[in-house]
């Protein structure tokens, strides 16, 4: 198992290229088993995701082909499996995106129901009571969700939760959808920029999908899905901690392959706490301050601030003159990092689903162990500015997410090496 060992204190300068979204590649690789067709995707990132993601589809009869130019090929060529078992859900939870596809196409799907994690329950109710809504039966089977139909029929659904939307149960009911007899009417469905993804690259494929980007979706069934060619938005969540990246080493960075109009709250935020971003040619520019300004950030469905960069926030706040209020309200239970930031020296303080960070002139360099993605993206952000030498245990976390990050991250001037752990221990 790796570490990364990160020497603090470097500013980082230069350039980034931020790559295509894993939150979006996720669920259009799984929409791919919606047509006999093959589907060329176009910006799908090298993590341990996909790779997990592709020996789904690969159990499920897809032939899934990394291309010389980096572009990923699926060719559906058996349709008679229909069960994504436990072992591969378990590891990643967009498994659960093969769930409407399937029973679309096939008629029947067996998927393992995903398990609590470490942000939280994640429950999927949402997506069941959708895909039962279009006609489906569904029952659970040890462990496993079984869901069949011979045919949907479109209906009328509301996917809003407790939490706001679902964007995976928004993936899943619109997806089963596009097969199903007559109009489909989604109302509260997931806005996110991924969902939208997910909606073009349908449309692409012969789905008649309108309202994508609101929380109304209305989808037309088709009786047919043809192959594509497609390209993945750019990932926002890669681009935020990247941002945050130059402004907590208060070095200067520029961001290629950025879409800011995916980051207005992100970048709204930046900006509140001293943060200087601009628009630059093909990308965006960012600066950090001398002083860096407390904060009060609330995660909220798109387009408010996400969930997936509140980690990250918190250990730039750390470091700011002030308290700032952190309130977490789509995945309540998301702190894990609380306390691998107090190891390094941050002042946190959680009650509930709020944290107050009392910002700190300093942080001061430590082991810290990774547990869960997000949560180790913030680990290694801290671990620029600590002083000394920061060790992140358990990176496998950090690299279902994103692409070689030490790499990158070095060629813009960190010192970040990457070590199999027992060497450190
Ligand atoms: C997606 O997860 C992302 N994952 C998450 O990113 C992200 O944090 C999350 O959306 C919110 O933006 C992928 O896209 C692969 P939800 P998802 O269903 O779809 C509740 C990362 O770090 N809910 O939108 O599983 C749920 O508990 C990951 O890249 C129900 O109550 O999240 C939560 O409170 C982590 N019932 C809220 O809705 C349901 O059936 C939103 O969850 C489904 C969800």
């Amino acid at each position: 198992m790796d570490s990364l060992v990160i020497q603090g204190g470097m500013k980082l300068r230069g350039s980034i290229a931020v790559n295509g979204a894993k939150n979006a590649a996720l669920p259009i690789m799984a929409a791919a088993l919606l047509s006999d067709e093959p589907s060329l995707i176009r910006g799908v990132p090298d993590l341990q995701d996909v790779r997990s993601q592709i020996a789904l589809l690969t159990g499920l009869g897809a032939a899934v082909l990394r291309q010389k130019d980096g572009a990923l090929e699926i060719r559906v060529r058996d349709q008679s499996q229909s069960h994504a078992p436990y072992d591969l859900v378990r590891k990643m939870r967009a498994g659960i995106c093969v769930l409407g596809p399937l029973l679309a196409r096939r008629g029947r799907a067996r998927v393992s129901m995903p398990g609590g994690c470490a942000i939280g329950d994640r429950p999927v109710d949402l997506h069941l009571r959708g895909l039962a809504a279009l006609g489906a039966r569904i029952r659970l089977a040890n462990g496993d969700i079984v869901a069949t139909a011979k045919r949907l029929r479109g209906a009328e659904i509301f996917l809003g939760g407790n939490f706001g939307s679902t964007v995976l149960g928004t993936a899943n009911v619109m997806c089963a959808a596009t097969l199903a007899r007559g109009q489909t009417v989604i109302e509260g469905a997931a806005c996110e920029p991924e969902t939208v993804d997910l909606a073009n690259y349908l449309n692409a494929m012969g789905a008649r999908i309108t309202g994508q980007g609101t929380p109304r979706l209305i989808i037309e069934g088709v009786r047919e899905l043809h192959g594509c060619e497609y390209r993945v938005i750019p990932d926002r969540i890669e681009a935020g901690t990247f941002l945050v990246a130059a402004a907590i080493s208060r070095g200067e960075l520029r961001l290629q392959n950025v879409r800011l109009d995916h980051l207005v709250a992100v970048i709204d935020k930046l900006r509140q706490i001293g943060v200087r971003v601009e628009k630059c040619n093909g990308g965006v520019h960012v600066a950090a301050p001398q002083r860096l300004q407390p904060g009060t950030i609330t995660t909220q469905p798109y387009p408010g601030f996400p969930t997936d960069l509140q980690a990250q926030f918190m250990a730039l706040l750390a470091l700011a003159h002030g308290n700032s209020i952190i309130t977490e309200k789509i995945f309540p239970d998301r702190f894990l990092h609380v306390a691998e930031l107090a190891r390094l020296g941050a002042r946190v303080h959680r009650e509930g689903a709020t944290v107050m960070v009392e910002g700190q002139p300093k942080l001061i360099a430590a082991p810290v162990m990774a547990s869960d993605l997000r949560a180790s993206a913030a680990l290694v952000l801290a671990g620029l500015a600590a002083q000394g030498v920061t060790v992140v245990h358990r990176v496998y976390h950090i690299d279902r997410g994103y692409e070689r990050i030490e790499k990158r991250l070095n060629q813009a001037g960190a010192r970040i090496q990457r070590v199999d752990q027992a060497e450190t221990e």
